[in-house]
């Protein structure tokens, strides 16, 4: 498979670096997918929700391949590992595992690379069609290394993946089509490749680690992404904040979303 042929972050050549992290992550969940024994329940996360034992299995892989770097983790399950560095990996080992434990192939591993609070690099790796996405800060957004873009259009033929417990529910009329493919991260990037025009989650439920890679996929292939009040949506290094996300290819799109989440 091609991937862009850059060195991404400072020193390190990340792409690599993740893409082989995310086969050998593939390599050990394979078998579990669909199974019970992949979606059994194995403890609660630091956000309270249950850890099925794929997200174990996962997150034990990538934080063990990635501790030799010396860089802080922030990963769905344990939290927040401070090694005292000034780079911190914001990673979902699995999102979606929901879909993965149900035999629903629609899930990833996610990965963004902060300096600091500033983003250097961010992949997604979708086990199940071996899609390798990649972002890099004011050089775009690739898909197994060639560029890729949100696609905008007429609000009303957009496709909106919508997750709501009743906010701005308006908004399914003013759209073509709904879909809720239950991988925020997967849906993010199905957005900046243009298959998708928007991705609204106004829950007040997903986290950094669900999109922390995905919103750097999205606004490198040229989208925009803020909360729900229109605010440039900012991605703190937490595995416990709960954020809406409001992402679009375009201002029209937005405006209309966050029109019918205001209410109006
Ligand atoms: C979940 C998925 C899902 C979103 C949930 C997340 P997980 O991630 O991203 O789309 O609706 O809020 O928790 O738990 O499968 O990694
Ligand atoms: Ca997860």
């Amino acid at each position: 498979m091609e991937k862009g042929n850059y060195e991404a972050g400072e020193d390190l050549p990340w792409n690599e670096v993740v893409y082989s992290l995310a086969k050998d992550i593939e390599g050990l969940v394979r078998p579990l997918f669909g199974t019970p024994e992949g979606g059994k329940s194995v403890g609660t996360n630091v956000s309270g929700d249950v850890t099925k034992y794929v997200d174990k299995v996962a997150e034990e892989t990538a934080i063990e391949r990635l501790k030799p770097l010396g860089i802080n983790i922030v990963s769905e399950e344990v939290g927040f590992i401070d090694r005292g560095s000034e780079y911190t990996a914001v990673i979902d080992p699995i999102d979606g595992s929901y879909n993965f434990a149900a035999g629903i192939p629609i899930f990833a591993f996610s990965f963004a690379l902060f300096r600091k609070e500033r983003p250097v690099y961010s992949a997604l790796y979708e086990f199940m069609t071996g899609r390798y996405y990649e972002a890099i800060p004011g050089r775009g957004a690739y898909l197994n290394g060639n560029p890729i873009h949100v696609s905008s259009g007429r609000p009303e033929m957009a496709a909106v993946s919508f997750y709501t417990r009743g906010a701005g529910t308006g908004l399914i009329g003013r759209v073509k089509r709904v879909r809720v493919l239950g991988a925020i991260a997967v849906e993010l990037a199905y957005l900046a490749r243009g298959a998708l025009q928007a991705v609204v989650d106004a829950r007040n439920y997903v986290r950094p680690t669900d999109v922390a890679a995905g919103v750097l996929l999205v606004r490198e292939a040229g989208g925009i992404v803020t909360d729900e009040k229109g605010r440039e949506l900012r991605v703190h290094l937490s595995a416990e904040e709960n954020m809406n996300v409001v992402a679009a290819a375009d201002e029209t799109l937005l405006r209309i979303i966050l029109e019918e989440l205001e209410g109006r």
